[in-house]
């Protein structure tokens, strides 16, 4: 406790009669990382009735984790949380209510400081100023981990760790033929990265393969070209799907796919929304208008579900990696809008991707020098972007033509120009 004076000439305090709030207020017990720390100068010394308002305010709101230091000439405000309009409300009454000599700036000061920081959330009526995950931290996080059991679908894989080289006669080759037929003559565990978007089945005007099959049959040779893509993954490789499933059939393609590797143990990475905002679609030709009876959904966005093979965490030198900082940020971010390939009428192909989802995601999930396999080819829309990237290729397609437009395509990119 303290004991001071008021200077009769000036009132300012030179000894303070009232006790300065006894709560051993310092930096050690607020820590930074439980207390949001605001310091409140004031141009001139705190008077006794300044510091008398200031201890009714501790008192009243020191149950909302809220804290003053009070110094000669500034105040520490110590924050966890606080009921902000309760707050503001009570200074502003508080200030209207006294005709003595008061610095008003400083009281406005505090209300104006805590209204600048950033709050991390609404509990009841208070504000909360610590961290987020502080907030939210769960209590031993790890053990809770392991008792529900981290991707337990994927356990007790029979993956081999031993990774093998693709053998130099297809590095950097487009082939014509059937996938299934090409990739069981591949070695094991040799392919770092797979990037693929097979025909979705909509009945597209492909070159040579039929689509619009019966859907039992469709999964059935998809499921074995994509066994033969998990073979053939390295350890700790991965496997990009892009796909739309077929709404107006009530076909889930996208679970589909994804529940088939899971039950290959592949670990489900993630899934990117690939949103192409092409809002062209209309509102009732598939279901009801303005009625419960049958509305249908409308979707602007394709999927890319994600796989890893044993592993989540892929080897690589750092030398290799070659995604800006910038886009790391923003690419982790797992929807990406990026408008539809306009080129198809050029390359003569009804369904291609664009060369930015495609960059996108070879940036993030593969290093420069790694193996890239696209099993649905096309006209080779991974393999230029794996060329540009400074990334080895392997394409296959059973359309001649589109490997011919592929090999066309690839003739034109310089390595290393993205
Ligand atoms: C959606 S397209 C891929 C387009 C490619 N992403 C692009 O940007 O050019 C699917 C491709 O799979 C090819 N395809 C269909 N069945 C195949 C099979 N069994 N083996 C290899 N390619 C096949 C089709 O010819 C078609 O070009």
């Amino acid at each position: 406790m303290i004991s001071e004076v008021i200077d009769p000439t000036t009132q300012y305090i030179t000894k303070i009669d009232v006790p300065i709030i006894e709560n051993n207020v310092n930096n050690e017990k607020f820590p930074e990382d439980k207390y949001k720390k605001l310091v409140i100068p004031s141009d001139i010394p705190l008077n006794q009735i300044e510091v008398k308002s200031l201890n009714k305010i501790q008192k009243k709101f020191s149950k909302n984790g809220f804290q003053l230091d009070i110094e000669r000439s500034r105040i520490i405000l110590y924050l966890q949380s606080i009921d902000f309009t309760a707050f503001e409300k009570y200074i502003t009454e508080l200030l209207d209510a006294e005709d003595r000599t008061i610095n008003k700036t400083l009281f406005l000061d505090m209300i104006n400081e805590i209204a600048k920081i950033k709050s991390y959330g609404i509990k009841g009526k208070k504000r909360l100023y610590v961290t987020y995950n502080k907030e939210r931290k769960v209590e031993g996080r790890q053990s809770k981990v392991e008792r529900r059991g981290l991707y337990y679908y994927a356990r007790k894989n029979n993956f081999s760790k031993k990774n093998n080289d693709l053998p130099k006669k297809v590095e950097n080759l487009i082939i014509n033929s059937d996938s299934e037929t090409v990739l069981k003559q591949l070695p094991d565990n040799c392919i770092d990265l797979i990037i693929t978007s097979p025909p979705y089945n909509f009945g597209l005007g492909y070159d040579t393969s039929k689509d619009g099959v019966n859907w039992e049959r469709y999964f059935q040779k998809l499921f074995s070209i994509f066994d033969e893509c998990v073979r053939v993954l390295k350890y700790g490789g991965r496997i990009i799907v892009n796909i739309q499933p077929l709404f107006s059939d009530y076909i889930p393609s996208h679970h589909i796919i994804s529940n088939h590797f899971m039950e290959k143990k592949m670990i489900w990475k993630g899934e990117i929304l690939w949103e192409k905002n092409n809002y062209n679609c209309k509102y009732c030709a598939w279901g009801s208008w303005k009625s419960p009876s049958s509305p249908y959904l409308k979707y602007t966005w394709e999927f890319l579900e994600i796989f890893a093979k044993g592993d989540l965490k892929k080897e690589g030198l750092s030398k290799d990696i070659d995604i800006k900082d910038e886009d790391f940020k923003k690419w982790v971010v797992a929807k990406w809008s990026i408008a539809p390939e306009r080129k198809m009428v050029q390359y003569d192909h009804p369904a291609m991707f664009p060369e930015e989802l495609v960059k996108r995601a070879l940036k993030l999930f593969s290093y420069q020098g790694d193996v890239i396999l696209d099993p649905f080819n096309g006209v080779g829309t991974t393999c230029v972007v794996a060329k540009r990237t400074n990334r080895r290729y392997i394409g296959i397609d059973i359309s001649k033509k589109y490997c011919d437009i592929a090999k066309k395509r690839l003739k034109e990119v310089l390595p290393g120009t993205d």
